[in-house]
């Protein structure tokens, strides 16, 4: 285990709440099929605003949260899949407008979909020591790779971004789990803009989000249950002595699913798909931030983050607080 504390959170989420009922009003669908199948209500999406100024409003908050200031901050990683541009990365110019500007600084991106979040935390937690402060961000736009007109997918996706501030610290400790499985067949996937050699037909197009929501969701309660049980592996501590899990906000019912399973009471898993449904790799770090704004996470509480997506991956951090 290592000895690294998480200093403070924070999110964002742009403006516009998009309804059930106003998606009934555009797609072959209902609150009622969306409310039991996903416990998805609400979900909020980006009119103004990108990934990078949502990730950088999340950062701020995380850094207020932190009683920190921005020049204390000397590594920055945004787990993404919905990044402005391929190149500068999101995290690049999110420290261009946070205003760190001293020379010791690495920013950079990273893309493990939904789990990319659990993802930049391990990578993160490994290179502290060499870096002092760590910014990690989890930051979407969905509402750009959705096809509005796919009922399939448009009713579970959301925009947002949450951030932490991680550093060495003696009080609290963390252990992580990461793992993946390479996959291209399509269970779920948005293929880029580059899939094509220029010198084949100079195709410049990209796909939708698109996937095989019952394989994902079989995909999706194994990993869970598999990321708890391996991050928990030599910490000595069960699942059953976990104050609070906060998984990846996909779908109600794959959490419930769990929790039946590893016969843990609902009321450990902290849940926020109802209000932002699935914010990708922005989910678990929304989840973290309003949990702690809640007044959720106490010190010498156990807490695990756990999260699965596309590639596939997934992954888990333990964290005694
Ligand atoms: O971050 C990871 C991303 N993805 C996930 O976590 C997704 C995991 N999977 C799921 O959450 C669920 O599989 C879904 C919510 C996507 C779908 O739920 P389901 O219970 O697996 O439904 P289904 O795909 O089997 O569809 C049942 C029916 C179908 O109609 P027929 O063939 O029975 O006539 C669908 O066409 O529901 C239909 N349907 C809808 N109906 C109303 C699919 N989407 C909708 C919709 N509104 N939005």
């Amino acid at each position: 285990m290592k000895n690294i504390e998480i200093a403070g959170s924070g999110y964002a989420v742009p403006g516009r709440c998009i309804t059930n009922h106003d998606l009934e009003k555009t797609v072959d669908t209902s609150d009622e099929w969306i409310t039991a199948r996903t416990g998805i209500s609400t979900r909020y999406v980006s009119e103004t605003e990108n990934t990078v100024s949502l990730g950088c409003r999340a950062a701020v908050n995380a850094i207020a949260n932190a009683g920190i200031t921005p020049a204390d901050i000397d590594l920055i990683i945004v787990a993404t899949m919905t990044g402005d541009n391929l190149t500068p990365s999101t995290a690049c110019l999110i420290q261009e407008k946070l205003g760190i500007n001293s020379r010791h600084v690495m920013a950079f991106d990273i893309n493990a979909a939904c789990s990319g979040f659990i993802y930049a935390m391990h990578i993160a937690s490994a290179m502290l020591g060499q870096y002092r402060c760590a910014l990690v961000i989890g930051a979407e736009t969905l509402s750009k790779i959705i096809d509005w007109t796919d009922r399939n997918t448009c009713v579970l996706f959301g925009d947002g971004a949450g951030a932490v501030i991680m550093r060495p610290g003696e009080k609290s400790h963390m252990a992580f789990y990461a793992d993946s499985a390479g996959d291209s067949s399509g269970t779920l996937q948005a293929t880029g803009p580059l899939l094509h050699p220029a010198l084949e037909n100079c195709q410049r197009t990209f796909g939708y989000l698109h996937m095989d929501g019952k394989e994902v969701f079989r995909f999706a309660v194994k990993a869970i249950e598999d990321s708890i049980h391996h991050v928990l592996e030599g910490t000595g501590v069960t699942p059953e002595e976990i104050d609070l899990i906060i998984p990846h906000q996909a779908n109600i019912r794959i959490i419930s699913y769990v929790a039946r399973k590893m016969g843990l009471p609902m009321e450990k898993f902290f849940i926020n798909l109802d209000t932002f449904g699935n914010t990708s790799a922005a989910s678990i770090a929304i989840a973290f931030a309003q949990a702690q704004q809640q007044g959720l996470i106490r010190p010498g509480m156990k807490i695990v983050l756990v999260g699965f997506g596309a590639g596939f991956t997934n992954g888990a951090v333990y964290i005694r607080m």
